[in-house]
């Protein structure tokens, strides 16, 4: 008897007994998974641990692949080689058992999405869900049947480049944004349904702390932090089905997240009870070896294994020394079982053992579908932060401005404007600002374009840059591309320096000599510093690197077809030294007033007590250039005082609160209205505000509208003074605005 038969006759049986379908499923499953894990050798059982990269070449692995010592393999993208690979495991293994193909499918495969911190941007869950689709659409069609995505590290120091990956600063979006990720990706769940793509919620946890914004440094991370900060998108990632979970290459308070049984088993297994895969991160089993946290490999795999750790992903830890720890009895029987299991249930879950090869038919007639094209280019559009526009220099008059120069090293450039983790995407397939101005604008418009940078590092002479001047003279209008390139955010690639590079502050200001209006397009991995190019520019659009259709939805903002309704899902900061920077902060017992005397400012010989002593920079003061949530539109929205339905509630009640929300201007436009609360006093100090709910909100011009949002007290608990996670009694505050640092708050009690 097979184990297909196996697991039919277990279902069978389920159906005699009269259980509910899920019931039965899991029986079936659990009784399938038990008779392949009684019949596995241990040598066949450490392998459904391993997962090695195809970076060794298919013929290489075959030997690996035919003796079941490997259970997954990660980074092969060709589909006839997965199915050739996938043969060697199911026809020629003794037990038949499929392999996992995984791949690092972060913003889209083949089309691709903005980076992850702009589809934040959009505050639009259901649109980042469609983008998880198009991309699980597109990776499956290959047979990748699991990504290492989302990241939803709250991330609050935009050195680290990694901040690209994430949805930025805030958990509440970073918890929104990483479970419709994870819907997205996973789909309906059906086992006969080839384009489910398990999801890998990462990196478990607090990687978006590494001290200075420097990529896989230490963290130092209180207890109380942890919890109220960045665990709570793990838990709603884990809450809305995510199979599997990474965990992260920090230490926390002297830990490795890797050896970190409190986060991977107290935490995750026993609290949240997650019953999917943990995987390391690449490497990171070995790398506790680097830390100083274990001897070797062999004390690596025992460290992992035993925090909870499943699957060690390219280390070869497990593979080459799970085996010896049994037999010396470091590890258990049940421990290195229930890791298989796990593996197992993943494999059985996504319907590998009924279909494990990917449908090679399928691949062209998938990728750069036009619908998906649509979705990024709308998420592209809605991605986009309109930061200034004076006198409504934007949208641009097709019929007023009849010659527009472009220039700047971001204006033509198809592969950085993709962002970083696109090992997929491909820039032939990419539309640039320059293309798309030029294909829908230029039988109206003159477009002019002038580079002069290749690169944002790029120098320029003092004469390009005059030339440059004396050529925006003869046009109506100057659009600067700016920014920084791909490789300049991402792991690994963290900067100290986040001003813009190059002569591009230059070519900005070359622009602006000309006295002709100036469009500054930012577009980057993570925020920058550009408090004086905001100065010499009239409009300002900032765009992390919005994917293969950013250049269409980028014109169309320019040029009025689309209003911009994007919001900053992070601070951008007057100067790098401000960092970490957000608005979530807890208050000082010396609060900025914002009226501070800065460097300039102080008299000579001032008194060491003359300034206040308040929080605050002497150079940067102590705000934001922008705070999060910020963003324009073409109209503008006014906001009454919002009110709740009563003045006090219950711990089970639920709040409902309302706005007056009308559009001012004189077209039609999206606005992101945010709610916010402050807890007044509480066993432990609470941030001045914090993010609970969002919506967005389409209104005409003139129209306005009574916005309701309904607010569980519950989801005002927190981690208190005793660990223990509550609402507390007391008073709060609450906002309805349209970004962290505007609006009128109204006060409510909780008994
Ligand atoms: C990254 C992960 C990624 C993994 C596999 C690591 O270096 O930290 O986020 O999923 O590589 O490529």
């Amino acid at each position: 008897m097979t184990f297909k038969h196996l697991f039919l006759s277990a279902a069978v049986a389920c159906v005699l007994c009269g259980c509910s379908s899920a019931d039965r499923q899991k029986r079936a499953d659990d009784k399938f998974v038990e008779n392949l894990v009684s019949e596995m050798t241990l040598e066949e059982k450490i392998g459904q641990l391993n997962q090695l990269s195809t970076y060794y070449v298919a013929e290489y692995m075959r030997d690996e692949i035919v003796s079941g010592r490997v259970g997954s393999i990660l980074n092969e993208v060709n589909p006839e080689t997965i199915n050739a690979m996938q043969r060697m495991a199911v026809e020629e293994s003794r037990l038949g058992i499929p392999l996992l193909f995984a791949r690092d499918v972060i913003h889209g495969f083949r089309t691709i999405f903005p980076i992850p911190l702009g589809q934040a941007a959009t505050f639009d869950p259901e649109l980042v869900e469609l983008g998880a689709r198009v991309a699980a659409e597109e990776a499956t069609s290959c047979g990748i049947r699991w990504t290492f995505s989302p990241m939803v590290d709250v991330s609050r120091d935009a050195r680290w480049g990694r901040i690209a990956e994430s949805s930025g600063e805030d958990v509440l979006l970073n918890a929104r944004m990483g479970a419709a990720t994870v819907r997205g990706y996973q789909g309906d769940m059906r086992r006969d349904n080839p384009t489910v793509m398990a999801a890998c919620v990462k990196h478990y946890a607090g990687y978006g702390a590494s001290e200075g914004g420097r990529d896989y440094n230490t963290t130092s991370i209180p207890a109380r932090q942890l919890r109220n900060v960045y665990l709570p998108p793990f838990k709603a990632a884990v809450d809305a089905g995510a199979m599997t979970l990474m965990t992260s290459f920090n230490d926390i308070d002297g830990i490795p997240a890797t050896g970190n049984r409190h986060l991977l088993t107290d935490i995750l297994r026993e609290e949240w009870d997650f019953e999917g895969v943990v995987v390391t991160d690449w490497n990171s089993a070995a790398e506790m070896i680097a830390h100083g946290y274990v001897v070797d490999k062999k004390d690596a795999a025992e460290k992992a294994l035993n925090a909870g750790v499943d699957m060690d992903m390219s280390s070869r830890a497990f593979v080459d020394h799970l085996a010896e720890l049994l037999d010396e009895g470091r590890v258990s029987m049940s421990r290195i079982d229930d890791a298989v299991r796990n593996v197992l249930r993943l494999k059985l879950e996504l319907g590998l053992f009924d279909n494990p090869y990917a449908d090679t038919a399928l691949v062209n007639a998938t990728v750069y579908d036009p619908e998906h094209l649509a979705a990024a280019e709308k998420c592209a559009g809605e991605s986009a932060i309109l930061l200034k526009n004076e006198n409504a220099l934007l949208p641009l008059n097709a019929k007023k401005c009849r010659r527009l120069l472009v220039t700047g090293p971001m204006a033509d450039a198809p592969w950085e404007q993709l962002g970083t983790w696109t090992f997929d995407g491909e820039e032939s397939h990419t539309v640039t600002p320059l293309d798309a101005l030029r294909e829908k604008f230029g039988k109206d418009v003159e477009i002019i374009y002038r580079p002069v940078l290749e690169v944002s590092r790029s120098r320029a002479t003092r004469a390009q840059l005059d030339a440059l001047t004396s050529v925006a003279r003869g046009c109506d209008a100057v659009a600067v591309f700016v920014g920084e390139e791909a490789i300049l955010s991402g792991e690994a690639h963290c900067l100290a320096d986040i001003s813009l590079r190059g002569s591009q502050s230059d070519q900005i200001k070359a622009a602006r000599r000309s006295g002709k209006p100036v469009v500054t397009v930012v577009m980057t991995g993570r925020p920058m510093t550009i408090a004086v190019e905001a100065d010499n520019s009239d409009a300002l659009l900032y765009v992390f690197h919005p994917g293969t259709m950013g250049g269409p939805a980028i014109a169309d903002i320019l040029f009025g077809e689309v209003v911009p309704s994007g919001k900053l899902p992070v601070s951008l900061p007057a100067m790098v030294g401000q960092m970490p920077l957000y608005y979530s902060r807890n208050m000082t017992g010396r609060p900025a007033s914002g009226t501070e005397t800065l460097v300039d400012g102080i008299a000579p010989k001032a008194g060491q007590t003359s300034l206040g002593c308040t929080s605050y920079y002497l150079d940067a003061g102590f705000g934001p250039l922008f705070p999060f949530g910020y963003g324009l539109s073409y109209t503008t929205f006014e906001y009454g005082v919002p009110e709740t339905d009563r003045q006090s509630y219950g711990k089970g009640d639920v709040i409902t609160a309302t706005v007056e929300l009308k559009n001012t201007g004189s077209c039609k436009g999206v606005e992101v209205a945010q709610l916010y609360v402050r807890d007044l006093v509480g066993s432990v100090i609470r941030p001045v505000r914090e993010l609970k709910d969002f919506k967005r909100v389409e209104l005409a011009a003139g129209e306005s509208r009574t916005l309701r949002f309904s607010l569980p007290v519950s989801e005002l608990a927190f981690c208190g003074a005793d660990m223990c996670h509550k609402v507390e009694a007391g008073e709060f505050q609450l906002w309805i605005s349209g970004d962290s640092a505007s609006g009128e708050p109204v006060r409510f009690t909780i008994e």
